[in-house]
């Protein structure tokens, strides 16, 4: 039985929750956000809130594998995220680089795959080195996928992937009534999760209600948590409370019925 105490963010009364472990999401995707402002708030630069983001990776993704997650991902760097100042891509970009080198070890331990998801190619060489090498390292592990989107945008997922058809179509090996929901998903960067690729539960931290190009096609039935906590802030509690949400919800998938 996993319990928690779980704080009413209107009335700060404390409470101890249980989660139904029967009903652990499946695929949980979170927007980590607010790594800045966490940092300015303590009048530290925006790279120390990346800093401390990275640490909480590290604690959710040991949480949510002990829960019982199949998949989390992770959005950690959007196609839109260029437009940042170079010091602050650069610091992005060597993040993973700490990050794997100092972790793989614990997702050994854990049973924990790396996947990484997103246009890897136009990474600088030696964050593609390392989050090679955490893939390589991890293949054979059989429990939870933590799955980064690195360098990730919803809608260029989506145009690569109707590029890929639309030259098989041109090639003759795909007719055009023959391109359905499922084969428009297989092609997407989630393609390979089979039927673990759309996230049952979506996360984003730190106050904003948007989605920011991320997963746009696989979150068409996920329940959105938004939660007001910084990403850096974040951690096991915070974890469980976004789940018990998720179990207080009714998905009906357009029907009638739950789940
Ligand atoms: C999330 O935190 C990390 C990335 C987008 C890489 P931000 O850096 O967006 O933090 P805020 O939103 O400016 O506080
Ligand atoms: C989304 O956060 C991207 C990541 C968390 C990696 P942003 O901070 O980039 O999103 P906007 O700009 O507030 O929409
Ligand atoms: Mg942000």
């Amino acid at each position: 039985m996993f319990s928690f105490l779980s704080k009413d963010q209107q009335t700060g009364e404390v409470a101890e929750r249980q989660l139904d472990e029967s009903n652990i999401p499946a695929h949980v995707a979170i927007i980590m956000d607010g790594n800045g402002r966490w940092a300015q708030q303590r009048h530290l630069p925006r790279i120390a809130g990346h800093k401390q983001g990275m640490n909480t990776v590290k604690t959710v993704a040991k949480a949510a594998s002990q829960l019982g997650v199949k998949v989390l991902t992770l959005y950690a760097f959007s196609t839109e995220n260029w437009k940042r100042p170079t010091a602050e891509v650069n610091y992005l970009m060597k993040l993973p680089v700490d990050f794997f080198s100092t972790f793989v070890p614990d997702l050994v331990k854990n049973n924990i795959r790396v996947k990484v998801m997103g246009y890897t190619d136009k990474l600088p060489a030696a964050t593609q080195q390392a989050v090679q090498d955490a893939i390589t390292a991890t293949q054979d592990c059989t429990g939870m996928v933590l799955n980064f989107a690195l360098n990730y945008g919803g809608r260029a997922e989506i145009v690569t992937a109707m590029q890929q058809l639309a030259q098989r179509v041109q090639a003759g090996d795909l007719a055009p009534e023959a391109i359905d929901e499922a084969l428009i998903s297989q092609h997407l960067m989630t393609g390979d999760l089979g039927d673990l690729q759309d996230p049952d539960l979506l996360i984003r931290t730190s106050g904003e209600e948007r989605l920011s190009n991320f997963m746009l096609w696989q979150v068409a039935y996920s329940e959105f948590v938004f939660m007001a906590d910084h990403w850096p802030d974040f951690d096991q509690t915070t974890l469980e409370r976004a789940i018990y949400a998720y179990q207080q919800r009714h998905r009906r998938f357009g029907g009638l019925t739950n789940k």
